[in-house]
């Protein structure tokens, strides 16, 4: 098991397939892009679907989440879903995606596995979706929801970051709209996660404010706290059912005590917290595999880069997993890596 100082048990893994992406979000991304991992830095599909093995066989993972940068761009991607859905016990996966070019990929993703996606839309606006993101892609998100949940992907659950003076206005209509599609919303209150380190805490839309504005057309029935388990989102019942609605306040209302994540960066490194400022380094292990067999499952304890090698380092790092974000500290240092190149 990856359990921590704090008896917390990590059951849910995420993976970042790739630092890259063909949005420019203002609150992850600065205009030119980052500087992207070099290829040879990357985990190879082979690498990753490893990975997962040992993590669902040897470390207690059953939830598989593949994020990015983008996932889609990842050229792998279904081929990695479709191993991994051949691991026993088989992981639940998901995905989560800006949408771009989930119409074309969205049915082999089915067939491969995959069981959900979590599609980041911020507007309904294709105005404010350019400025936001810097790019014109409204049309292709909305058109990747839809393949989504025609796919059977579901529930398909829509990621939104509000932000003052741009799209704060739209909580209660991005909720009719969801309502009406059978996507189940989840509004995340802005974390300090952008490259450009421009987040501040003033003005910042917190979960109580889009709660509020929800509640001008909506009614809200908060749903039993049995319910919620490790799950970050806190639900509501929209107007007595069925349809839902969440809300992520990572800043106001921290779960950091009942996190059960771990992740993993596209270079293979391990990050207990989102805003972990330290990682460790799975990839030189797993490259150190020596002559113990092309698929590196030697069994032997202390084998470099055997899989018993690997999961010990995952656990170790695991067992180090601070108590908290720390954002309410006043010493609190933003991690170097941006959302982008962590995973959400
Ligand atoms: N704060 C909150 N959410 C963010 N995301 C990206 N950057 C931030 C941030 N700074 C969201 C994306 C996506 C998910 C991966 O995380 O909108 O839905
Ligand atoms: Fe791309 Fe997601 Fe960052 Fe937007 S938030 S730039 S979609 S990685």
């Amino acid at each position: 098991m990856l359990i921590d100082t704090y008896g917390r048990v990590a059951t849910d893994l995420r993976v970042s397939l790739t630092d890259r992406c063909n949005l420019r979000c203002t609150y992850c991304m600065p205009e030119e892009g980052l500087q992207w991992l070099a290829k040879p830095d990357l985990l190879t599909d082979d690498e990753i679907v490893r990975l997962v093995r040992i993590a669902v066989t040897r470390l207690g993972i059953t939830e598989v989440r593949f994020t990015g940068g983008e996932p889609l761009l990842r050229p792998g991607l279904v081929g990695i879903v479709e191993r991994c859905a051949q691991l026993e016990p088989r992981p639940r996966m998901s995905l989560t995606t800006n949408g771009i070019g989930l119409k074309r990929t969205a049915q082999a993703l089915k067939a491969a596995g995959l069981d959900r996606v979590n599609v980041s839309l911020d507007t309904l606006r294709p105005d404010v979706f350019k400025t936001l993101t810097r790019r014109d892609r409204h049309k292709d998100v909305l058109e990747g929801l839809e393949a989504a949940r025609d796919a059977g992907l579901t529930p398909v659950k829509v990621n939104t970051v509000l932000m003052p003076g741009l799209n704060d206005d739209e909580a209660p209509d991005l909720l009719a709209w969801a309502v009406e599609n059978d996507y189940e919303l989840r509004f995340i209150e802005q974390m300090p996660l952008d490259a450009q380190h421009g987040w501040k805490r003033d003005g910042m839309i917190t979960a109580g404010d889009i709660l509020q504005s929800l509640r001008t057309r909506f009614e809200l029935t908060e749903e039993g706290s049995t319910e919620r388990g490790s799950a970050p989102a806190e639900r509501w019942i929209v107007d007595g059912g069925p349809h839902r609605v969440g809300v992520i306040a990572s800043v106001t209302r921290p779960f950091c005590s009942a996190c059960d994540r771990t992740r993993l960066t596209a270079d293979g490194q391990v990050r207990t917290c989102l805003f972990a400022t330290e990682e460790t380094d799975l990839r030189a292990a797993l490259r150190a595999t020596p002559a113990e067999g092309a698929d590196g499952t030697a069994d032997a304890e202390d084998v470099t880069g055997s899989d018993e090698e690997i999961a010990r380092i995952w656990k170790f790092a695991m067992w180090g997993k601070k108590a908290g974000s720390g954002l309410d500290d006043p010493s609190f240092l933003q991690p170097d890596r941006p959302m982008s190149a962590i995973g959400g």
